[in-house]
């Protein structure tokens, strides 16, 4: 075979990366269950590059140069299996199989053990920047072994996004499920973005009287700032625009009932395992599910709430300056608990994932790019094992400086009666960590009153039991 490279599974992402690799030079093997769609992209798009459009799957194997280099783009899931199997009977010892939907990386782990027991190298591949991603340059988190992505990683750093500082946004971030691990928690912190943002354009709609239009001139200015962002950038596109049918704010016509496909629910729920504060993600998560309500929320739209004060327009102004540093200060908290879960994961699976390169190659290419990660980055490079972004002394110094606004905003926000669970969480998140004594210890006392599941001490090692229901002595535990 002559092929560098094969895509089966022809959906939108498969074409678009598929092209992306032919346009990039590349002698590109074309695969789908129907054929048809085959041979028609590669008729269309054929002046992009060179496409060998393959009827069966043996015509595809055949067609593909030694070792074998073959992605799956197809549902995650059952169909992933059901290719797998489809093909890994024709392949032989050394070649690769990449799977580029959005897998579990529990899935992953299994899969990669089982080809890996038939001489196969499976690589789990997080890919992020949707369609347009995937044909212009996406951000690329790929798992599996390190000899699989000495044979596939070139052909991904030609094909991915690059930083401003020319790096390709693709590395190879750790063994088996490393690279889907990597792409749920992006997920997670995709969710938690779009939540700040949306709790940020509810406040200045309720509480600042803001249009869309004029929130869509405040989200361009802050697109200036360090909130620099695709998220940012895209949000004012959407605020300024008109529905044609109305005349109405386009924002204004859509049913307010977010949905999700479960990378965000992943996130939470592997977090949960791995004991991981992930407060600000799982705040954004639930707010998509309790959006979706709609009957709960029909049920309840008659509760009492204040009666708020409209701010005058120099107020209003004030306050859209605290809205963005309430909104900053929240997002470094969501990357800061993205990013422990990222190293609590790589830790439990012994991944060895280099937090500094994760925070590069998230710089361009993915749906959280932004001008920040390229501050992360340089946070961790100066400390590699920095226990959290908020001991980073520059990420420290922002949030205390926005930490007072934060408050207004988010007491304003209690007053008027607008939710906002994710500057919220996030606030108390930040509290939380700064505490000199938290309330655990009381925790640790009901504990130990109704089960006797023991308490240690703050002046002495060991653990202990109070005698609650007799003379109340301690005794060890
Ligand atoms: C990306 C996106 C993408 C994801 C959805 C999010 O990085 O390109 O994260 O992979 O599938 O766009 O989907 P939901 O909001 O439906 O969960």
């Amino acid at each position: 075979g002559t092929a560098q490279i094969g895509v089966t599974g022809l959906a939108v992402m498969g074409r678009n990366l598929a092209r992306n690799f032919a346009r990039n030079g590349f002698t590109v093997a074309l695969h789908n269950r129907t054929a048809s769609k085959t041979r028609a992209l590669a008729d269309e798009f054929g002046d992009e590059g060179t496409f060998i459009a393959a009827e069966s799957a043996e015509e595809f194997v055949a067609a593909l140069e030694r070792p074998r280099r073959l992605i799956i783009m197809v549902k995650a899931g059952d169909p992933t299996d059901a290719v797998i199997e489809e093909f890994a009977p024709l392949l032989e010892e050394g070649d690769v199989i990449i799977d580029g939907g959005n897998a579990h990386f529990a899935d992953t782990r299994r899969r990669e053990k089982d080809l890996r027991e038939r001489g196969i190298h499976f690589v789990g591949v997080g890919i992020s920047g949707g369609e347009e991603g995937a044909l212009h340059g996406p951000s690329i988190m790929p798992g599996g072994s390190p000899e699989s992505y000495a044979s596939l990683g070139p052909l991904l750093e030609r094909i991915a996004g690059k930083a401003k500082d020319g790096t390709p946004c693709s590395t190879h971030i750790g063994p088996d499920g490393a690279g889907h691990f990597v792409k749920m928690v992006h997920n997670g912190i995709e969710y938690a973005d779009m939540q700040l943002i949306a709790e940020a354009y509810h406040l200045l709609r309720s509480v600042a009287g803001y249009s869309p239009a004029k929130i869509a001139e405040t989200f361009r200015t802050w697109n200036t700032g360090r909130l620099d962002s695709y998220l940012i950038e895209i949000t004012a596109e959407v605020l300024a625009h008109t529905d044609e049918a109305t005349g109405k704010p386009f924002v204004d016509v859509v049913v307010d009932q977010a949905e999700q496909k479960g990378t965000g629910r992943w996130t939470v729920q592997i977090a949960l395992d791995l004991g991981v504060p992930v407060s600000g993600i799982a705040e954004a998560v639930f707010a998509r599910s309790l959006s979706g309500h709609a009957a709960l929320r029909e049920a309840s739209a008659s509760l009492p709430g204040p009666v708020a004060a409209p701010l005058s327009e120099a107020e209003a102004e004030r306050f859209a300056g605290q809205v963005e540093q309430a909104l900053y200060a929240s997002k470094i908290v969501s990357y800061t608990q993205g990013f422990h879960q990222i190293q609590a994961g790589s830790e439990e699976y012994g991944w060895n994932v280099d937090l500094g390169a994760v925070a590069s190659i998230w710089r361009e290419g993915c749906i959280i790019r932004a001008a920040f990660l390229d501050r992360i980055r340089e946070a961790y490079d100066t400390r590699a094992d920095l226990p959290s972004l908020l001991s980073d002394k520059q990420f420290a110094e922002e949030i205390g400086a926005a930490q007072e606004d934060w408050r207004a905003v988010v007491a304003a926000a209690v007053h008027q009666g607008v939710p906002t669970p994710g500057f919220a969480a996030s606030l108390s998140y930040y509290d939380a960590l700064r505490a000199e004594r938290l309330p655990a210890a009381l925790t640790q006392g009901q504990r130990d009153f109704f089960g006797a599941h023991t308490y240690r001490r703050t002046d002495r090692e060991g653990s202990f039991h109070t005698l609650w229901g007799g003379d109340r002595s301690e005794v060890t535990g």
